[in-house]
């Protein structure tokens, strides 16, 4: 029995989402009006010295080491000659950002919890380039934001040096190795053989590189730190520090002069709104000095996540009367405060952190970072109402926070997964001693402009969580860098970190997955005013489209009702519950946002699970049992199934459950499982309920099932437990205040006839790797998703496009992430498209699958 129900839903759910909608326009209409200031300006494209421009075209790439079948291949030594003929075998030319890793392909015998991808290696990069004579006298840089792992650096056959941990971004100074008007050769060594990880990492120059171009006087590498001590509504104290390096050849005075100016939400300059005081500095031959200096905002626009304002300063330094470099420092105005009674306040006001963690890697595009990838995670992220994002467990890509302060999303801050003691064999434990000041500094210096950024986190879960020495000693080298954010640590062992004092170190205590026990830590004289975040919290676990009966457990599948999650872990009800009675801890980050490459608990057979029953020696030996059972069967999977939003970027029901507490203004409801059961005819199927309402009345075929409300604090989802499944139509009404809410309705389809296709833009940049996203659905005639459809569909491109990547959001798919045809699991299937290198026009994405009718989109040029 088939009606049009997909077509229905998704009025309903539009309808649903009117109010969503109606924001959105004036936001956009006003975003106009305020915008048309702007629309001359040029866009800023990286913070930092003007002359900066991107590095990632042109590179050569070899593999040595390890090599994807798991053979080995030697590793010749002067790699790094500029004699090397770089123009043959094996040598292939790419454009960064590149993940080795992501190609794969998937083994059996890998590791799941690294995604069963064949990441380690041995990877070259070189580049040949030129700088022009008339940039002589110019200190040339290279900016890296990410390279993992190990990474080593030559310029033209000389070592430049080194940056191991493959998380934060480090400068290579270039100059004394330069020349002019010549071929220059910059070779890059990556080693991931000597790097372990509890996740994919990722292998290769994984993010952006940047050819830095400077007088020998300038703003010294993230030399701007800018704090705001003093805000009320009419004005705004602004402090800026600004460090010259003066790497020529005398001792020079320089003045340092900075504006503050407007800056929109693309990133465009405006209005000047006020100057900062002159003020000059001697710099020694050699040497660096840091000025002071203060300026007034009248009138301050926050930041805040709803209206996230921005200035820019643009600051020059002058010697001899000449403007020798021009720096531009973005910024927010806006007031942070931890309280023990009154939560975290934003601007005064008590802003409830509705957050999830997430790891860097963009589903099949790998580690590779890509823009128009983050961003659509983030546009999902805010549609569910996620306001925060921890960057677990490592310094996110640059641009990460460029678009959190844009798009309005907090941030934690993270360092670290390990210490002195490593969860892995190579952990960063390999690194510690030598480089974990430098990297806390390079993390610190590199955020601490973003409005965004409101704790720093100095580790997550380490193994020395309860070390009070050495949780001062990092605890104080942020403090020593950036006094104007608390500084925090995820512990799995709140106890342990509180009884041994090392907590006191920390100015919020950040607590994994131990929420109930709050009542008892406030008994403790030494922590009654610390404030309480749940850095991380529930880690249910689910398959999108997945419903079981009887067990949360199949075929390496998770039952998307929602119930299940691994020993340490809750339901996100019960997180909510737990939250309601402490009202005043400052919330959660929920793990995980989107699903992730590796961990796929609770199939892994590998150490990452027990890692978290380090402090439950009992647990600790029933679940190594349990992992010896499953090593025998050797379980498929490769990713998560943590996602609130799989792989593919497709939400789970789950993502409703949050949407349904977190933005309880906006009208929705939503119903699961699907209705296609023709196996439990007269059986019963339970079904849920999500809603942003208070009561909801179920149908099924126009028959009431009754009215269920929810208790306030304790019902987060309302359940029909006993629906005796008929095929045909099940529909919710919800009510909020007595009044009619919102409505969902789902349907039992007929078979597969015509693929549905959709994208989430039409018009794409034809440069920069900008990408679309285009979701095909099997559907019945009446375009009905059928909910289990697992039909191969082959995607081509007519034009100058071309196709990325496709998903579907099975952990258990071994099928190739570039491969143009891909099944569709649980009826959905995703191909990532974009412009062929230097194109124009337009392109046509067809999807085509044996039987049933074809779909096509066009994406044009922006
Ligand atoms: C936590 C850990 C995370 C992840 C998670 C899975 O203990 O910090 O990195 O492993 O467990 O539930």
């Amino acid at each position: 029995m088939t009606i049009k129900s997909n077509n229905k839903r998704k009025l309903i759910k539009a309808k649903a989402n009117r109010w969503g909608i109606q924001f959105l326009l004036v936001t956009v209409f006003v975003g106009l009006f305020v915008t048309h200031a702007f629309t001359q300006k040029k866009i800023i494209k990286r913070m930092g010295t003007t002359n900066t421009t991107l590095f990632d075209d042109g590179w050569l790439f070899a593999r040595y080491g390890l090599q994807p079948d798991g053979t080995r291949k030697p590793e010749p030594s002067n790699l790094e000659k500029i004699t090397l003929n770089d123009r043959v075998a094996p040598w292939k030319e790419l454009d960064l950002p590149h993940d080795w890793g992501i190609t794969g392909p998937f083994r059996i015998e890998l590791e799941g919890s690294t995604g069963k991808l064949p990441w380690k290696g041995i990877g070259w990069y070189r580049k040949h380039f030129k700088i022009d004579v008339k940039d002589a006298n110019k200190q040339i840089f290279v900016d890296f934001d990410g390279a993992m792992a190990n990474a080593k650096i030559w310029l033209n056959g000389h070592y430049v040096g080194t940056w191991p941990y493959g998380y934060n971004s480090f400068r290579m100074d270039l100059t004394p190795f330069i020349k002019v008007g010549e071929d220059n050769l910059i070779a890059v060594r990556l080693d991931t053989e000597n790097w372990d990880s509890r996740w994919y990492p990722g292998a290769g120059i994984y993010r952006h590189v940047w050819l830095v171009k400077t007088d020998p006087v300038h703003v010294g590498h993230w030399g701007t730190n800018i704090t705001t001590p003093q805000v009320s509504d009419a004005s705004a104290k602004v402090n800026m520090a600004v460090t010259v390096d003066n790497q020529g050849l005398e001792a020079v005075k320089a003045s340092i002069q900075s504006a503050v100016y407007e800056l929109d939400g693309q990133n465009r300059k405006g209005r000047r709104v006020t100057d900062f005081n002159n003020t000059s500095l001697d710099i020694p031959i050699g040497g660096s000095a840091t000025a002071g200096t203060s300026a007034q905002i009248n009138r301050p626009k926050r930041w805040d996540i709803t209206s996230p304002n921005r200035y820019v300063v643009e600051t020059s330094i002058i010697v001899n009367r000449k403007v020798v470099d021009t720096y531009l420092t973005p910024f927010g105005v806006r007031t942070i405060e931890f309280t023990a009674t009154k939560g975290f306040l934003l601007n005064g006001r008590r802003v409830e952190i509705q957050g999830t963690c997430n790891h860097h890697d963009l589903g099949a595009l790998g580690a590779a970072f890509n823009e128009s990838a983050l961003h659509r995670q983030l546009v999902i992220l805010k549609q569910m109402g996620c306001n925060a994002l921890r960057t677990s467990h490592n310094p996110p890509a640059p641009e990460l926070l460029e678009m959190a302060d844009q798009m309005g999303f907090l941030v934690w801050d993270e360092a670290f997964d390990s210490w002195k003691h490593g969860k892995r064999k190579l952990d960063y434990n390999k690194l510690f001693d030598q480089w974990h000041q430098k990297d806390l500094t390079a993390m610190v210096h590199r955020d601490r402009n973003h409005p965004s950024v409101i704790i720093w986190s100095i580790g997550n879960e380490v193994l020395e969580q309860e070390d009070v020495q050495l949780t001062k000693h990092l605890a104080d080298i942020i403090r020593g860098e950036d006094p104007t954010r608390p500084v925090s640590n995820g512990y799995n062992n709140p106890d342990g970190g509180r009884a041994s004092g090392a907590a006191q170190a920390l100015d919020v205590m950040g607590v994994n997955y131990f929420f109930n026990k709050q009542s008892d830590w406030d008994k403790d004289p030494r922590y009654k005013n610390m404030p309480t975040l749940g850095s991380e919290t529930s880690s249910c676990v689910s398959s999108r489209g997945e419903y079981f009966f009887g067990t949360d457990y199949k075929n390496w599948q998770i039952t998307s009702y929602d119930h299940a999650h691994p020993g340490w872990g809750c339901t996100p009800d019960e997180q909510f519950r737990i939250n309601a009675k402490y009202p005043n801890l400052l919330g959660e980050f929920v793990w995980t946002g989107f699903d992730y490459l590796g961990e796929p608990t609770p199939y892994n057979t590998d150490a990452t699970n027990l890692l978290n029953f380090r402090n439950d020696p009992s647990k600790k030996a029933a679940l190594a049992r349990k992992l010896q059972e499953l090593n025998a069967k050797t379980p498929p999977s490769r990713s998560s199934y943590f996602g609130i939003v799989d792989l593919a970027g497709f939400p789970k029901d789950r993502f409703y459950l949050y949407q349904s507490h977190w933005r309880p203004d906006l009208p929705m409801a939503h119903i699961l499982p699907h209705w296609n059961w023709p196996n439990r005819i007269d059986s019963i199927v339970p079904v849920d309920v999500y809603t942003s309402g208070d009561q909801a009345e179920l149908f099924l075929n126009g028959k009431s099932l009754g009215k269920k409300t929810k208790r306030p604090g304790i019902d987060f989802r309302l359940s029909w437990d006993s629906v005796v499944y008929e095929p045909g139509e099940l529909k919710v009404v919800s009510y909020k205040n007595g009044k009619k809410w919102a409505t969902d309705v789902v349907k039992t389809t007929s078979p597969a006839t015509q693929l549905k296709i959709s994208t989430d833009r039409h018009h794409i940049k034809t440069v920069g790797n900008d990408l679309a996203f285009i979701t095909v659905k099997i559907t019945d005639k009446d375009g009905l998703m059928v909910p289990d459809a697992s039909n191969l569909v082959q995607f081509s491109v007519e034009g100058p496009g071309e196709i990325v990547a496709t998903d579907n959001g099975d952990a258990t798919s071994f099928a190739s992430f570039q491969s143009p045809s891909k099944k569709a699991f649980n009826g959905m299937v995703l191909a990532i498209v974009k412009f062929k290198k230097g194109s124009q026009g337009k392109f046509k994405v067809i999807a085509k699958s044996g039987g049933l009718s074809s779909a096509m989109e066009v994406i044009s040029a922006k």
